[in-house]
C-alpha cells in the first residue's frame, strides 16, 4: 500500500484567514486526508506558515514590531482558525525556524555544486536614507506606460501593466519617501532552462492532472523557460549560505515549498522517531500531493520540482497538484485590504464550523469560480441541511422511540436502499478530489432515504404490520449509518454527533464499517442535528459587509 504526504500551500504569516483561503487548499486537503484515515490509509498531513518575504518585513517596520513578532502573532492567529474548522495537520510548522533555515541553505548549496544556480549582476532601487535595496514593489512613482500616480515598482493598478521598478518616474521609496539611486547587485538564479527536458518527461506522466493545471504548465513551457532570480536583497529570510551573499536572503518561493520537508521532519521529531521523515521523501512510491490556489501552479509543477530534482538525495516529486480556483464572494473578489471578507474567526462565532465546511464542499471552486453568498449559505442549510438530512433523522428517531422501544433488529433481506454502485462512485469522487459530486450524492441518498419513508407510510402500517414497520425503521436507520460515514470527511462533527445518536461509536470506524451492518440499532437521547437559519442573522451578515464595501 502505498503512503500518502499531504500539504497545502503554507500560508503567509501577515493576515488572517477567510472562506476564500480554506475553499482554496486547506478544506479540500482535510476532506481528502479524513477520506484516506477513514480507508485505514498511511497518511500525514503537513503545512505551516510561509514566514519570509518583503510585505512581512514591511509590515513590521510600518507597526513598529519585528518580523519575528509579526509571524508569531499570525502563526497563532491562522492555527486557531484552522482549529475552529476542524482542518487537523499531522504538523503545523513556520519557515522561521532553525530546522528549515538549515535544510533550505541545504538545498541552496546542493544546486550551487550541481551547478543549477548561475549568478548575474543585476540593477535594483536602493535607498541611500534607509541604507537598504528596496523590493519591487516598495518603490513608487508615475507609471511610465500611462503616466498615472502611485505606481508601485511591480505593476500599475491604473492600467494593469507589469512595470521595470527602474523605469518608474519621480520614483520614491515607499519606506520614507526619499528619492531612491539604482545600484548594481548582484544574485543567484536557478537554471530552469537546464531542467526543461527533465520536467518535460516527468510532466507527460501526469494525463489524470487538472485541466486547470496542466493548461497552465504546458503555457508556461511553450514561453519558455528562464532563470529564476532566488535571492533578494532584504534582511528578512534565510541567509545565502555564502560569504559573498551574506547580506542577501533565499527569495521566500525558494524557500517556502522546502517547508513542506522541514514540517514532515518537525513531525517526526514530535512523534519521537526522528527519521521517519525519510520513509515519505526518499521513496518514490510516496504519493505526495500539494493542495494550492491556482496562482501557486507554477512553483509548484515547474520550480518545485526542478528544485528537487537538482538535490543529490533523491526526493520523491509530486504524484498530484489538485489546484483550486478562486472562491468570490456576494459576486465580488475577496481582498484583504479592503476588508472585504469572511473572516473563519468571526463565521465561527455565530455558526457552526460544519455548516461552512459543507457549503464550501458543495460549492467548491475545482473547476472554474465560484461564489459564496448569504443567501446561497442559508438556502443549502436549511433546504439541504436541515430538511432533508436533519428531517430525515428526526423523523426516523422520533418513530423509533415513539413506536419501537427506540431499537430495531436487522431484517433478512438486505437493504436495498444502499448498493455497491452508489458507495464506488462516493468513493471514486472522493479519490479524485470531486468534492461537489460527493455532496450532491449523499444528499440525493438522502432524499431518498426522506421518499422511501414516506412512500412506506410506518405511521399507517404500525397500527397492523408491526414487523415490516421496523425493518423499514431499521433501513432508514443503516442509510443513517452509512451516511455517518462517507459525510465524515466533510462534516466530522456532526457525524460524529449523528453516530452517538445512533450510540455507535464515535471513532475508530472506518470505510470498510460500511458493509457491517449491526444486528442491532438503537437510539440514543436525540436533538436536532442542523438548526434553520434565520432571515435576520443573514441580514445581518450581508450589512457587515455592505458597510466594508462602501468604506473603502
Ligand atoms: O501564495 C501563498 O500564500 C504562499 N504563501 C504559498 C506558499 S506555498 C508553498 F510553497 F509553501
Ligand atoms: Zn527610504
Amino acid at each position: 500500500m502505498s503512503k500518502y504526504l499531504v500539504t497545502s500551500a503554507l500560508p503567509y504569516a501577515n493576515g488572517k484567514l477567510h472562506i476564500g483561503h480554506l475553499a482554496g487548499a486547506y478544506l479540500p486537503a482535510d476532506i481528502y486526508v479524513r477520506f484516506l484515515k477513514l480507508c485505514e490509509n498511511e497518511v500525514i498531513y503537513v503545512c505551516g506558515t510561509d514566514e519570509h518575504g518583503a510585505p512581512i518585513s514591511i509590515r513590521a517596520e510600518v507597526e513598529g514590531k519585528t518580523p519575528q513578532e509579526i509571524v508569531e502573532f499570525y502563526h497563532q492567529n491562522i492555527l486557531d482558525s484552522f482549529t475552529a474548522v476542524d482542518i487537523e495537520f499531522d504538523n503545523f510548522s513556520g519557515t522561521a525556524r532553525a530546522e528549515h533555515h538549515k535544510l533550505s541553505q541545504e538545498f541552496f548549496t546542493e544546486l550551487l555544486s550541481a551547478h543549477k544556480v548561475t549568478t548575474k549582476t543585476t540593477k535594483q532601487a536602493y535607498c541611500e536614507h534607509d541604507n537598504r535595496f528596496l523590493p519591487d514593489r516598495y518603490v513608487e512613482g508615475d507609471c511610465p506606460h500611462c503616466g498615472a500616480a502611485g505606481a508601485r515598482g511591480d505593476q500599475c493598478d491604473a492600467c494593469g501593466k507589469l512595470i521595470d521598478a527602474n523605469l518608474l518616474i519621480n520614483p520614491i521609496c515607499k519606506i520614507c519617501g526619499h528619492t531612491p539611486v539604482i545600484k548594481d547587485t548582484k544574485h543567484w538564479f536557478l537554471d530552469l532552462p537546464a531542467f526543461a527536458d527533465e520536467l518535460k518527461e516527468w510532466l507527460e506522466n501526469k494525463p489524470n492532472w487538472k485541466d486547470n493545471v496542466k493548461r497552465f504548465i504546458l503555457s508556461w513551457i511553450e514561453e519558455g523557460l528562464i532563470e529564476r532570480a532566488i535571492t533578494r536583497d532584504i534582511n528578512w529570510g534565510v541567509p545565502v549560505p555564502l560569504e559573498e551573499g551574506a547580506d542577501k536572503v533565499l527569495y521566500v518561493w525558494f524557500d517556502a515549498p522546502i517547508g513542506y520537508i522541514s514540517s514532515t521532519i518537525e513531525w517526526a521529531k514530535k512523534i519521537g522517531k526522528p527519521d521517519v521523515w525519510k520513509e515519505y521523501w526518499f521513496d518514490e512510491n510516496t504519493k505526495l500531493i500539494h493542495f494550492i490556489g491556482k496562482d501557486n501552479i507554477p512553483f509548484h509543477a515547474i520550480i518545485w520540482p526542478a528544485i528537487l530534482m537538482g538535490q543529490s538525495k533523491k526526493y520523491v516529486l509530486p504524484w498530484d497538484i489538485p489546484a483550486n480556483e478562486y472562491l468570490n464572494l456576494e459576486g465580488d473578489k475577496i481582498s484583504t485590504s479592503r476588508d472585504y471578507a469572511v473572516w473563519v474567526e468571526d463565521f465561527v462565532k455565530d455558526f457552526d464550523s460544519d455548516l461552512l465546511r459543507f457549503v464550501l464542499a458543495a460549492n467548491a471552486p475545482e473547476s472554474k469560480d465560484a461564489d459564496f453568498s448569504w443567501k446561497d449559505f442559508q438556502n443549502l442549510v436549511n433546504n439541504s441541511l436541515s430538511n432533508v438530512l436533519g428531517n430525515l433523522a428526526n423523523r426516523v428517531f422520533a418513530f423509533a422511540q415513539k413506536n419501537l422501544s427506540a431499537t430495531v433488529q436487522r431484517p433478512k433481506e438486505p437493504n436495498r436502499l444502499i448498493t455497491q454502485d452508489f458507495i464506488d462512485s462516493v468513493y471514486n469522487d472522493y479519490s479524485e478530489f470531486r468534492v461537489r459530486k460527493v455532496t450532491k450524492a449523499i444528499f440525493d441518498f438522502a432524499r431518498d432515504g426522506n421518499k422511501y419513508f414516506n412512500d412506506q407510510e410506518p405511521w399507517v402500517t404500525i397500527k397492523t404490520d408491526i414487523s415490516t414497520t421496523q425493518d423499514v425503521i431499521f433501513y432508514c436507520a443503516d442509510l443513517l449509518r452509512v451516511i455517518s460515514i462517507i459525510l465524515f470527511p466533510i462534516m466530522p462533527k456532526s457525524m460524529k454527533r449523528l453516530r452517538m445518536m445512533m450510540k455507535m461509536n464515535e471513532t475508530g470506524f472506518g470505510w470498510k464499517d460500511i458493509w457491517q451492518v449491526p444486528e442491532v440499532i438503537e437510539i440514543g437521547e436525540f436533538e436536532r442535528l442542523f438548526r434553520k437559519i434565520e432571515d435576520a442573522e443573514i441580514d445581518e451578515q450581508i450589512k457587515r459587509l455592505e458597510g466594508k464595501v462602501k468604506n473603502s
